[in-house]
This record gives structure tokens, sequence and C-alpha cells, in this order.
């Protein structure tokens, strides 16, 4: 079937006062492996335009909190969200987040974070890898211990060098296909849970480097 850019879950979204379809793939995550809490702090990596936030928001309630971060300015106004536009490889994240008044560390770091598709297969996917390495690596400093890390990448070679890479930090990494993923889209989401944060004074170290 041809691309349909105003498909089932782009109308269930609309219908439903979300920002986008993406909406549907947190839900499945989350409804599977029930990462999202009452009180819970968030960071959305790729926020935009805010389906991800929107849904977070109402599972954290209003003891939580969530940030909010993307190339792209997110022009919804959440209780318990706060946005802010920027490249997340040139953002100083710590002050930030210390601005928006979010707990450290976080329970739960997400990124939904995709490069603009040139349409090169390889370039795509290197910069998707990349992408999920500077996630990981804010899930690194940022996260809790016992922490949920969910990331997406584009299906490639690498896709077996960073799952072990998860592994070694996480105890247990699954990975999903959500159904509302579009069938041409190559990608897949990683679930990592129970991470094994680093001891508190190299924690400490890499937050100030
Ligand atoms: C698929 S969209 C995210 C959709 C979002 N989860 C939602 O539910 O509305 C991917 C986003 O990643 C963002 N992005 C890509 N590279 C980024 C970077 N270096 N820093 C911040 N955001 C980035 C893009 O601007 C884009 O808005």
């Amino acid at each position: 079937m041809a691309f349909n850019p105003k498909d089932y879950y782009f109308k269930k979204a609309k219908t439903e006062n979300y920002a986008a379809r993406s909406i549907f793939k947190l839900q499945e995550i989350d409804e599977r492996f029930k990462i999202l809490k009452p009180g819970y702090q968030v960071l959305d990596l790729g926020a935009a335009p805010g389906s991800w936030s929107q849904y977070a928001s109402e599972k954290v309630g209003k003891a939580g909190k969530i940030l909010g971060i993307d190339l792209q300015p997110i022009q919804l106004t959440i209780s318990n969200a706060s946005f802010v536009c920027a490249d997340l490889r040139d953002l100083n994240l710590e002050e930030t987040i210390e601005t928006h008044g979010i707990r450290l560390p976080v329970d739960v770091v997400l990124s939904d974070m995709a490069p603009k598709t040139t349409g090169i297969r390889i370039t795509d996917q290197t910069r998707s890898v990349e992408l999920c390495e500077l996630a990981l690596a804010t899930a690194e400093k940022f996260l809790k211990q016992r922490g949920t890390f969910v990331c997406k990448l584009f299906h490639s070679e690498e896709f077996e060098g960073f799952r072990n890479g998860l592994r070694s930090r996480f105890g247990r990494v699954e990975i999903l296909r959500p159904k509302s993923t579009r069938k041409e889209s190559k990608e897949i989401f990683f679930i990592a849970t129970l991470f094994q944060a680093k001891t508190q004074g190299a924690r400490k170290e890499g937050l100030t480097s």
C-alpha cells in the first residue's frame, strides 16, 4: 500500500489532541514495559512536536516533571513540562535541568531523536546511531540507578554493537517495533531498564566535566 501521511494513527492522534502520531509508539512501549509512573522526572530528547511529552506528562502527574529538548520549538503549554529549543549536542544540559527544576538523577530518559533523512541509507543510519550514542551518554550522566532508557534507532549494522553497549550498562534490554511504526520505516526502539549507575564519585565527576 502507498505511503499515507494521514493514516489511522495520524487521525487518531488528531482526534485525541496529541501533537503527533508518535504518541502511540510510546503508549505501546509504556503499556508493555510500564516505564512511566506518578512523580517521575523525565528527559524527553527529540521532543518536538511534543506528543511523547504530552503522554508522559499525563502518566507522571502533578508530582512529576518532563523536560523536552528539540532543535524545533514546541508550541504546547503543559503544566508539568518545560521545553527547550536547542541542539542537544551543544546544550549545557546540567544547567538547563537545574533551571527548569528537574530533580536529579532522573527516572527515565526517552529519545525519539531522528536525523533529518537524506534518502541516502548509510548517511541516515550513521546519523541515527550518532544520536543514539548521544542519548546514551546523556542517560549515563543523568539517569538514576535502576532507571529506564528508551531510544530509537534506524536499523543498521550498528544495531548489535549498540545493543551490546546497552547490555553492559542495563540489567534488561528489550527491543520493540511498535504497531504504529510505518511499514516503510526502519526504526526500532530499545527499552533498557535497571540502569547500573557508576559509583557516585565517578558520576559526580561526569556531571562536572
Ligand atoms: C520523530 S521526531 C520526535 C517526535 C516526538 N517524540 C513526538 O512525539 O512529538 C524526532 C525529533 O528529533 C529532533 N532532533 C534530531 N536531532 C536532534 C538534536 N541533535 N538535538 C535535539 N533534537 C534533535 C528533531 O528535531 C525531531 O523533532
